[in-house]
């Protein structure tokens, strides 16, 4: 699903960055490096709600690696869950 329209963002293309960084991602981040919210703004709650759940996820399946998988060497499944967005 399309998130910026301006910049042709989609939900995949925030959460490929999230998997691919620290996870010490913020809006200035998705900014820089997508373009989100650079034009209109419109997005940007969108945006945030799908960067917060990303994260979360990210941290929850780096728990649970952690915790359990790690010592096995299994790779955690990787959860999404859509946030809810109050308009
Ligand atoms: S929809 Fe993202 S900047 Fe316009």
């Amino acid at each position: 699903m399309i998130v910026c329209i301006c910049k042709s963002v989609r939900e995949r293309d925030i959460r490929n960055l999230v998997d691919s960084s620290d996870g010490a991602l913020r809006m200035r981040d998705l900014r820089d490096r997508l373009g989100v919210s650079s034009e209109c703004g419109k997005c940007a709650r969108r945006a945030h709600c799908l960067l917060k759940a990303s994260v979360g996820a990210q941290t929850a399946n780096a728990h649970a690696v952690s915790g359990k998988r790690a010592a096995t060497g299994q790779s955690a499944p990787v959860v999404w869950s859509e946030p809810t967005v109050a308009l």
